[in-house]
């Protein structure tokens, strides 16, 4: 391959030419450049210098069936096709959409009643919140829109969701959140519990928490709460132990709705097809994405109950139009792919195959739970994170200028790895399809990794003293 004085090749230069990447140091890509990535094969990827990677992120949490799987090939060209684009606006439906919708509703955690289809999890998102605004107008309660999201949720990158999101770079110089937004506690138990405090008693007090914030904003202000059943792009924060029935506890009480955004836990990644059945978790509506068409092509879904369609239905007949909805939702080779991911996941019993990957799985992140640099060993099913600090025993994080955690993830990148740094907590989320050899090898290319980065934090004097060698004292 041609590489030019900086090490750059062909392609490197016409990216850095050419386009902005999302969640990039501009300024830094300008000096680096991409990794351009090839193509796939299984849970591999290969980099245009013909390097593998093991995809430990699944991409972005969503290439549930790896990267070569024909099958969802074959059902795009064949829709493609047949029918290459139709859509729901004014009462027209394709066959494929309505199946898919069918099949949606059938495997829903709790009974649902109608499905509305987006291109993605910001969009299925922003929708629920302009649901639950459209649903509280419609039943007289115009005050009753303030929708409580969490920090350190994930929730996407449009106006709505970026705002629903908890993550200061979200909202830092884009105005964000808007109006009506509110967050409350991470319930992070490593992080955020007091000393001598049990998982049970920090749920009551995040419970609490939200019952006094709640009534300080007024019930009567309050429409919804919004949460990933485990949190993802936040650093793959598990509930703790009874957090999610005493949360749900105080949402009746004060006739709050809830809004499960499984669009990383859906389809089958915490050993369950949906993480709101892991945690009983009973919805009013659901957002969904990424695995559902295991990140080949691009859709989403948000499912609603039958008291909150009934509510759209006289609303709509009152106005005369249900004025909501894109272009591409629904879009029928979209549909086509959707619907064939959900028949291999059946066929191939991808779910029983999770359950059998994730003991390993998460025996083999807690293999790294007594190293030196290791905080956290968190996950369940497919998902898991390793939270990096600085001083085990008091639990202290890195400065973030230090950039540890991306650090790691580039060595793992020199030794053939893809994972995700967030913040300092390494996150992984590899494809459903990964098997025994594969999960090895990602532990093994993860562990070069981790031991090149407690070389360079030693070298830098980043740890507590007790770990540097003496002569670097
Ligand atoms: C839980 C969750 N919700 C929503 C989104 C946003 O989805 P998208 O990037 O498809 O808009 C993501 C993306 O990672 C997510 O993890």
């Amino acid at each position: 391959m041609i590489k030019n004085h900086t090490g750059q090749t062909n392609s490197a230069r016409r990216d850095i030419a050419s386009t902005i990447h999302p969640y990039t140091n501009l300024k830094l890509h300008e000096a680096e450049g991409p990794l351009v990535i090839a193509e796939g094969d299984g849970v591999f990827v290969r980099g245009e210098d013909g390097k593998m990677y093991l995809e430990g992120l699944a991409g972005l949490w969503c290439v549930s069936l790896g990267f070569s799987e024909r099958r969802l090939a074959d059902a795009a060209y064949r829709q493609l096709l047949k029918l290459p684009f139709y859509h729901n606006f004014a009462h027209k439906a394709t066959e494929i959409g309505i199946e898919l919708a069918e099949k949606l509703l059938s495997i829903a955690p709790v009974p649902m009643s109608k499905v509305f289809f987006v291109n993605s999890g910001s969009e299925a998102n922003d929708t629920a919140v302009k649901l639950v605004w459209y649903y509280n107008n419609a039943i007289g309660r115009a005050r009753k829109k303030k929708i409580i999201s969490r920090t350190k949720a994930y929730h996407g990158v449009t106006v709505a969701s970026a705002s629903l999101t908890g993550l200061a770079n979200n909202h830092r110089d884009f105005d964000l959140p808007i109006a009506n937004i509110l967050h409350v506690e991470c319930p992070h138990f490593y992080r955020f519990s007091l000393s001598g405090e049990t998982e049970e008693a920090f749920a009551s007090r995040m419970a609490d928490s939200l019952e006094q914030r709640i009534l300080s904003e007024d019930p009567n202000t309050v429409a919804a709460l919004i949460a990933e059943p485990i949190m993802g792009a936040g650093g793959v924060i598990l509930p703790p132990a009874t957090y999610w029935e005493k949360i749900q506890r105080v949402l009746r009480q004060y006739d709050v709705l809830l809004i499960a955004d499984e669009v990383i836990c859906g389809f089958g990644r915490v050993g369950e097809v949906w993480g709101s059945s892991v945690y009983g978790l009973k919805p009013d509506m659901l957002t969904c994405a990424k695995a559902l068409s295991s990140g080949y092509i691009p859709i989403g879904a948000v499912m609603l109950s039958e008291a909150i369609y009934d509510v759209l239905v006289r609303q709509s007949e009152k106005i005369g139009v249900f004025s909501h909805g894109f272009t591409y939702g629904g879009h029928p080779v979209s549909a086509a792919v959707a619907l064939e991911t959900l028949r291999i996941y059946e066929e191939d019993d991808t779910l029983s195959h999770v359950r059998r990957m994730a003991p390993l799985m998460q025996a083999g992140l807690q293999r790294f739970a007594d190293h030196p640099l290791v905080g956290e060993i968190r996950g369940i099913g497919l998902i898991g994170a390793v939270e990096l600090v600085a001083d085990k025993a008091a639990k202290a994080p890195f400065d973030p200028v230090s950039a540890v955690g991306p650090f790691l993830a580039k060595r793992a990148h020199h030794h053939g790895l893809i994972v995700r740094a967030v913040g300092d907590s390494i996150a992984f989320c590899p494809p459903l399809i990964i098997n025994e050899t594969e999960l090895n090898l990602m532990f093994e290319r993860f562990r070069l990794a981790l031991d090149d980065t407690f070389g360079m934090v030693r070298e830098r004097g980043l740890v507590e003293s007790a770990l540097v060698p003496a002569a670097a004292n």
